[in-house]
């Protein structure tokens, strides 16, 4: 099944066979592109060196090459599955999946979709401006590259509701363009989106935080009853992993030009020499992964509990999970605050799932802390990075109506307002990151704040002409 690129609108789904489905997304497409232009990477530019999707199979999917943004195409592309796939979990497990939607499911699978699809152009909105300052033409190139592919993940979403949402599913089509991130009168729908990403810190930042999050959130559709939506987020996945590599090597890279300056200069505080002091690093990470922690929304939910029982969601890894994948009889534990204190309590499992989806989550984001405070130790450095407690300056959720240090603590509104400065990027802290903030866009070069990476970009070196600006 591979993609046929002779077609206005590459894909695997064979459009060419539904005339009018075809006739339809036609005419979004000049709509999508217009808000491209309007809406994605401010920086012109002649080509990027890309990877396109060429096939859904597991070997070989992309091909590399450098094109000009505006002809990049963006397609259709749904992984490849059996004939026989049945619902792993909820009230059908072990029927066949759907391949059309079920009347009594349209309106939650069709809001589950928006909210995905919402979130793939917002983030290309929040990095619009990013390469007006990219740190180095590999980095640029990977924001291009991340954005091409967020833009890629709105045409997945959109097919979706074009293809099986009729009417309904059009008018949501056409409102993913008519939102903005940021925008006053008609935001994105989730807040995380709603966050400017002002500098390559936040853009690091974000891509290992929050790309990560959507990470979670597709492994959850990818399990879900109707099938075109599970092998969409399927190969959706397969791209994202890139994503989440922008924002693991960034900030690789910038603890390492940390620990660099640090060693040079004998001291932590190393804004004077041009670089990222550790506590601001940690500042950023308590931000975004606070921010990022919120999408998973409330701990207990009867909607994520309906979806499940519904087939609609699974959990992370469902099918490999060793129980009833029902969840009728099973308990979970839970943190909560109550009389002031800090406790536990159970309840029941099939309400916790937006809570077993953040557990896993969490447990992925360690593994990035671990990483960097490897690279702390090599350099000889004791200080060490970490994640802030669930409970740190959430807005969602059982933590929402309480202040919460990054070490757990419950403190009342008063000292955190005296403390705030020291646990969440400041003002200042903010003003002095963007002011490293400096295009270097000659090959080879980097900006001051940050090492090179230790490879280039399929197989290609570090100084390698990734991106021809115009
Ligand atoms: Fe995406
Ligand atoms: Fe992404």
């Amino acid at each position: 099944m591979s993609i046929d690129y002779s077609e206005k609108i590459p894909n695997n789904v064979d459009l060419a066979g539904d005339r009018k489905l075809q006739r339809a997304l036609e005419s979004w497409q000049p709509n999508f592109l217009n808000w491209w232009v309007t809406m994605g990477p401010a920086v012109p530019t002649q080509d990027v060196y890309l990877r396109t999707a060429v096939d859904v199979g597991k070997e070989g999917w992309a091909q590399f090459g450098h094109v000009a943004m505006e002809e990049y195409r963006w397609g259709v592309f749904l992984a490849e599955r059996g004939d026989d796939r049945r619902i792993a979990f909820g009230e059908q497990k072990g029927e066949p999946v759907w391949q059309q939607v079920p009347g009594e499911y349209r309106a939650d699978l069709q809001r589950l979709i928006v909210i995905q699809g919402d979130t793939e152009p917002a983030s290309v909105e929040q990095q619009r401006r990013l390469g007006e300052t990219a740190p180095s033409l590999y980095d640029l190139r990977n924001l291009f590259q991340v954005n091409v592919e967020e833009g890629r993940h709105l045409w997945a979403m959109v097919y979706l509701l074009h293809a099986y949402f009729g009417r309904n599913g059009r008018e949501e089509a056409e409102a993913l363009l008519q939102r903005n991130s940021g925008d006053l009168d008609s935001p994105r729908i989730l807040g995380a989106f709603n966050e400017e990403t002002p500098d390559w810190l936040s853009f690091f930042m974000f891509t290992y935080f929050t790309d990560r999050d959507g990470k979670y959130q597709l492994g959850t559709l990818k399990e879900s009853a109707f099938d075109p939506l599970s092998r969409t987020c399927e190969f959706m996945l397969k791209e994202e992993a890139h994503h989440m590599f922008v924002g693991t090597t960034g900030i690789d890279r910038v603890i390492t030009r940390t620990c660099e300056l640090m060693r040079e200069h004998d001291t932590t505080d190393i804004a004077p020499h041009g670089g990222i002091a550790l506590n601001v690093i940690q500042k950023y990470i308590n931000f975004h992964y606070s921010v990022s922690l919120d999408l998973f929304g409330s701990e207990q939910s009867t909607n994520a509990a309906n979806y499940f029982t519904a087939g609609l969601k699974g959990r992370w890894q469902e099918e490999r999970r060793r129980d009833d994948h029902l969840l009728t009889e099973a308990g979970f534990s839970i943190d909560l605050v109550r009389d002031g204190q800090m406790t536990q309590d159970e309840v029941p499992a099939l309400l916790a799932l937006n809570l077993d989806l953040r557990n896993e989550y969490v447990k992925d984001c360690q593994s990035g802390l671990k990483r960097w405070n490897k690279i702390l130790e090599k350099h000889g450095f004791d200080e060490r990075v970490y994640l802030p407690h669930v409970g740190f300056n959430r807005h969602v959720g059982l933590f929402r109506e309480h202040q919460v240090t990054p070490k757990g603590d419950l403190i009342s509104a008063d000292v955190w307002a005296q403390k705030v400065d020291d646990w969440l990027p400041s003002e200042a802290d903010k003003t002095h990151v963007q002011s490293l903030m400096r295009p270097v866009y000659e090959a080879g070069k980097i900006a001051g704040w940050i090492a090179p990476p230790s490879n280039g970009i399929n197989g290609k070196p570090f100084d390698y002409e990734y991106v021809h600006l115009a």
